[in-house]
C-alpha cells in the first residue's frame, strides 16, 4: 500500500482526495497496489466532511511521517507551498502538485532538489487540467526537435469570452460564474490579466525546449481591455476572441507572448469553447499535433494530479528533460509582420480614415451602425515594435479622438 498526503483542501485538494477516495479501485489496479490518504494539511477545520479523520494543521505531522511517500501539494500562491514541496523533496518524498506560480517561479530548483534525492516532482496538473500534455512531451515526442507550442491556456478567460460572446453577458458576471464553478485562481487577476497562461506557456516552453524559460521575461496581456464592442466587431469579421500563449523556437532562444487574438471561425482554436483548452505542438519529425480538453475544474484538475500520483508510485525518479542549469532568453516577440484590429474613435470621420490610411497599410475599414462615434479597421504587415510605434502616433494624429483598442490577429 503506498500512503500520500494532501496539502491544502481547497478546490483541488477536495478534489483529489474525491478522486482517489471515490476512484479507488481503478487507481489502486493502475498504481499496482492500494493508494491511501493518511493525513490531509489545512488550517481550517471542515466538521461532519469525509476528511475531517485525516485532518492536520501541522506541516510537519506530514514531514515527520516516514509511511508517507508521496506529497500532494495543492494549495495556492507561492508560500507556503514552495517551502513545503521543498522540505518533502528534501525528506525523500515524491511531490505532486497543480500549483504553476511554483513550479514557473522554482520548477528548475524543485526538480534539482527532487533528482538529488532521487525522487519526483511532477506537476501534469499545472497546465491544461484534465489534458495529458506535459506526459506527451515527456514520453510520446521524444523523436523530436520541438519548434512551437501555442495555444488556449486558461479555462477561466476562454469561459468569460465564450459566455461574453455567445450570451452577450458582461464581464464581472461571467467571472463570478467561472468562480463559482472553481475554474478561476483564488485571485482572478492572475487568470484575467494573462499571468496565468503566461506561467502555463513558460512550463511548456521549459519543457518542450529542455531549458528553463523565466516566466517573467515573457511578453504579457489578458482580457481586461476587451469589450462587447471588440465582440461585435469580431462577428461582423467571422472571427473569435481567443487569449492565446505562443512560444517559438529561434536561432538564440525562443520568442513567446501571451495576449488575446482575432482568431477566423474556420480556424480549429476559434471553436474551442467555455472552460476547454487546447495545445499545438509542432516538432520537426511529428509536425503538428493538438491535445484538447477541459482546462479547469476541481475534479479535471485531480484527475491529472491522481495520474501523477500514480506515476510517482510507480517510479521513484520520473525522467522530465528539464536542464536546470540553462537558461533559454525570451527574445523580442517575431518581426514576423503581421496583421491586427484597431477601433478608433473620430473627432472628424473622413479626416481620421485619411490618417488610418497615411498610417497604415489598411485592409479594409469595419463601421457598425450600433457604434456612430468609431470605426475599426484591419491593418496589415507590421512587426510589433511597429504597432506599438504607428499606435502611438494614431492617438495624436488628425481626426482621431481615442485609439479605443488593439487587437492582434491570427490568421
Ligand atoms: N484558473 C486556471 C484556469 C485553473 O482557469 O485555467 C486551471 O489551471
Amino acid at each position: 500500500m503506498a500512503n500520500i498526503a494532501i496539502l491544502g483542501y481547497g478546490t483541488v485538494g477536495s478534489g483529489v482526495f474525491a478522486v482517489v477516495t471515490n476512484n479507488q479501485d481503478v487507481v489502486a489496479r493502475k498504481a499496482g497496489q492500494a493508494v491511501n490518504i493518511k493525513k490531509v494539511l489545512d488550517l481550517r477545520d471542515f466538521p461532519g466532511d469525509p476528511v475531517e479523520p485525516y485532518l492536520t494543521h501541522r506541516f510537519e505531522d506530514i514531514l515527520e511521517d516516514e509511511g508517507i511517500d508521496v506529497v500532494v501539494e495543492v494549495m495556492s500562491g507561492i508560500n507556503p507551498a514552495y517551502s513545503f514541496s521543498k522540505r518533502a523533496l528534501e525528506a525523500g518524498k515524491s511531490v505532486v502538485t497543480s500549483n504553476k506560480a511554483v513550479v514557473a517561479q522554482h520548477g528548475d530548483e524543485l526538480i534539482d532538489t527532487a533528482r538529488a534525492h532521487g525522487v519526483s516532482y511532477l506537476f501534469e496538473a499545472s497546465v491544461g487540467g484534465a489534458i495529458p500534455i506535459i506526459r506527451p512531451l515527456m514520453t510520446s515526442l521524444t523523436a523530436d526537435h520541438i519548434t512551437e507550442v501555442w495555444g488556449i491556456l486558461n479555462g477561466t478567460t476562454n469561459y468569460i469570452l465564450t459566455e461574453m460572446a455567445e450570451k452577450g453577458a458582461a464581464f464581472a458576471d461571467v467571472l463570478k460564474e467561472a468562480q463559482k464553478l472553481g475554474y478561476a485562481e483564488a485571485d482572478p487577476t492572475a487568470d484575467v490579466e494573462g499571468h496565468d497562461a503566461c506561467r502555463k506557456i513558460a512550463i511548456l516552453s521549459s519543457l518542450a525546449y529542455g531549458k528553463t524559460v523565466d516566466f517573467q521575461q515573457i511578453p504579457t496581456e489578458g482580457i481586461t481591455k476587451i469589450t462587447a464592442e471588440d465582440i461585435a466587431y469580431g462577428k461582423e469579421m467571422g472571427c473569435a476572441i481567443k487569449l492565446l500563449g505562443t512560444s517559438k523556437k529561434t536561432a538564440h532562444g525562443i520568442s513567446a507572448m501571451v495576449a488575446p487574438y482575432f482568431l477566423p471561425l474556420s480556424h480549429p482554436l476559434a471553436s474551442v469553447n467555455g472552460v476547454f483548452n487546447a495545445i499545438f505542438v509542432k516538432g520537426d519529425m511529428s509536425g503538428e499535433t493538438m491535445y484538447y480538453g477541459s482546462g479547469a475544474g476541481k475534479l479535471t484538475t485531480a484527475s491529472a494530479v491522481t495520474a501523477d500520483i500514480i506515476d510517482a508510485i510507480h517510479q521513484k525518479s520520473v525522467f522530465l528533460d528539464w536542464d536546470t542549469s540553462a537558461q533559454l532568453q525570451v527574445e523580442a516577440k517575431d518581426e514576423v509582420p503581421a496583421k491586427a484590429f484597431v477601433r478608433v474613435a473620430f473627432s472628424h470621420k473622413d479626416t481620421a480614415k485619411k490618417t488610418c490610411n497615411d498610417l497604415f497599410a489598411v485592409v479594409k475599414f469595419v463601421e457598425l451602425d450600433a457604434f456612430g462615434d468609431e470605426f475599426g479597421l484591419v491593418v496589415d504587415a507590421l512587426t510589433e515594435a511597429q504597432l506599438a510605434e504607428k499606435a502611438a502616433l494614431l492617438a495624436q494624429a488628425p481626426g482621431i479622438d481615442q485609439v479605443r483598442n488593439i487587437i492582434r490577429m491570427e490568421e
